[in-house]
């Protein structure tokens, strides 16, 4: 398996991840995604856009806004409850995530711990602060991650407002719109893609935790009584998904929570969690979160939030599953799950990015031999393809060379246009992960093409 360093290196060299603001030194843990990057994100989401949405009859799509009313956070819990316990390193002034240092010291889980506990535990333990090395703990207090921001020209303070620290409220606050407008009956259940923004006290680890980050959610809406049932679906349905887009089930495991761990609004919760280079963490977030949302949203607003079930007569507020994953994570995870150096048979290697056709940021290179015989040619088959693809043309250096960098991002085909081609309107067609070639017509790259990259 390739380390940290190395993978970060070639996600930077191969430009799917640029530093952010670059040319002025950087923005701490802000990263920009590069031509292939950007590919791979739009892939990834819409891999997950068909199987929990498109493909999902009972399934609709939102795109809700970052920007909502602040009484939204203070129904779901946000503004007085969605902080992280923060201490300072009096001799260094470093601050960081008390729950954060305990895990990283010892391997102690102190989720729901109090702030005494916590720092009680540092100052007992001599838990040394990463920076200095002393052990001078500041009492924990509470900080709230989410952004603040002003709406309007002037900076009062009734015009303050968040960045939304998850989509899902986005979600809940438009239930009645949705299932109104869109006549659905329970179950059912409303997706949506976007930005997501939170004040973290340590991101890191490169774009694994970040402060601005794009989320997919579902929220899964069911009859009170049959949510344990498509919890266990959507969590089965969620790692077939991983699996099937080719990351190494050896890779992947669940982190059911227990019990007593258990947020106060769900009765069931996992983590599917990932061998990064650093180990197993969490990639995709699956909860049982009861009414909790709805409930509190009724509360707040003084709208009616329930359902009629129209075989039943009964009124409820349905419960929820949610599926929750970062986009960033998902592209962290099929990088170091597909970027290999490979040993071939003559003794060299290569670099590959052996990832899911369906993901592959480019699904063809376009390879004229020679560039003044067949650069013309090769254009015509750029140009066809390019209306359904996202295709690549490279005319510089040696066939051997192009062929290497396509390999290394991923690219799953390569199509020679030769002297041949010229003359009965054929190409081959290299496959990246064994190198094998055959010979098509140019009318059949296309269903080809489809065919390869089906997902
Ligand atoms: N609505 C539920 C929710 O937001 P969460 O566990 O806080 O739950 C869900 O987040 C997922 O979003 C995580 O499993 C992770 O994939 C992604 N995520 C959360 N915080 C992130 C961050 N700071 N940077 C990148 N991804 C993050």
């Amino acid at each position: 398996m390739i380390t940290f360093e190395e993978l970060v290196k070639y996600a930077k060299v191969t430009g799917f991840v640029y530093q952010g603001s670059e040319i002025y030194g950087g923005l701490a843990n802000t990263w920009d995604y590069g031509p292939i990057g950007s590919l791979l994100k739009q892939n990834i989401k819409k891999a997950w856009i068909n199987k929990f949405q498109k493909e999902t009859p009972n399934n609709v799509l939102v795109d809700t806004s970052i920007l909502l009313n602040s009484r939204v956070w203070e129904a779901s819990g946000h503004v007085g409850g969605f902080s992280d316990p923060l201490t300072e390193c009096r001799a260094c002034n470093n601050r960081f995530r008390a729950d954060k240092l305990i895990e990283e010291f010892d391997g102690t889980n102190a989720d729901g711990w109090s702030h005494e506990r916590m720092h009680s535990y540092l100052v007992d333990k001599k838990v040394p602060c990463p920076s200095c090395g002393k052990v001078e703990w500041a009492p924990i207090r509470s900080f709230n991650m989410m952004f603040q921001t002003n709406q309007g020209v002037v900076q009062e303070t009734s015009s303050q407002i968040y960045l939304r620290p998850e989509t899902a409220q986005g979600i809940f606050i438009n239930f009645k719109n949705v299932q109104r407008t869109a006549r659905k009956k329970l179950p059912f259940g409303i997706a949506q893609v976007g930005k997501s923004f939170r004040n973290e006290i340590t991101p890191g680890n490169f774009i694994f935790r970040t402060r601005e980050f794009e989320q997919m959610e579902l929220e899964f809406f069911v009859k009170p009584g049959t949510e344990l049932e498509y919890f266990a679906y959507w969590k089965e349905y969620c790692m077939n998904w991983l699996k099937n887009l080719g990351l190494n089930g050896e890779r992947l495991q669940f982190d059911d929570h227990k019990p007593e761990a258990l947020s106060h609004y769900s009765n069931a919760t996992t983590d599917i969690q990932f061998k990064f280079p650093w180990g197993f963490d969490e990639l995709w977030g699956i909860a049982s979160r009861t009414n909790f949302d709805l409930n509190a949203h009724q509360k707040h607003s003084g709208e009616d939030l329930t359902y009629l079930d129209p075989e039943t007569n009964e009124r409820y507020i349905p419960y929820v599953i949610e599926p929750s994953v970062g986009v960033e994570r998902l592209f962290l995870a099929f990088l170091a799950n597909g970027y290999q150096i490979e040993e071939l048979p003559d003794g060299t290697t290569r670099e590959l990015l052996k990832i899911h056709p369906a993901l592959a940021p480019y699904k063809a290179a376009i390879l004229p031999l020679n560039k003044k015989l067949q650069g013309d040619k090769a254009w015509e088959v750029y140009n066809l393809l390019s209306k359904y693809f996202d295709v690549v043309y490279d005319d510089t250096q040696n066939i051997g060379k192009r062929y290497r960098r396509q390999d290394q991002i991923g690219t799953l085909l390569a199509i020679t246009i030769d002297h041949q081609t010229m003359d009965d309107d054929t190409v081959t067609v290299r496959n990246r992960d064994t190198m094998e070639q055959i010979r098509l017509h140019v009318s059949e790259l296309k269903n080809y093409i489809e065919e390869q990259t089906a997902f």
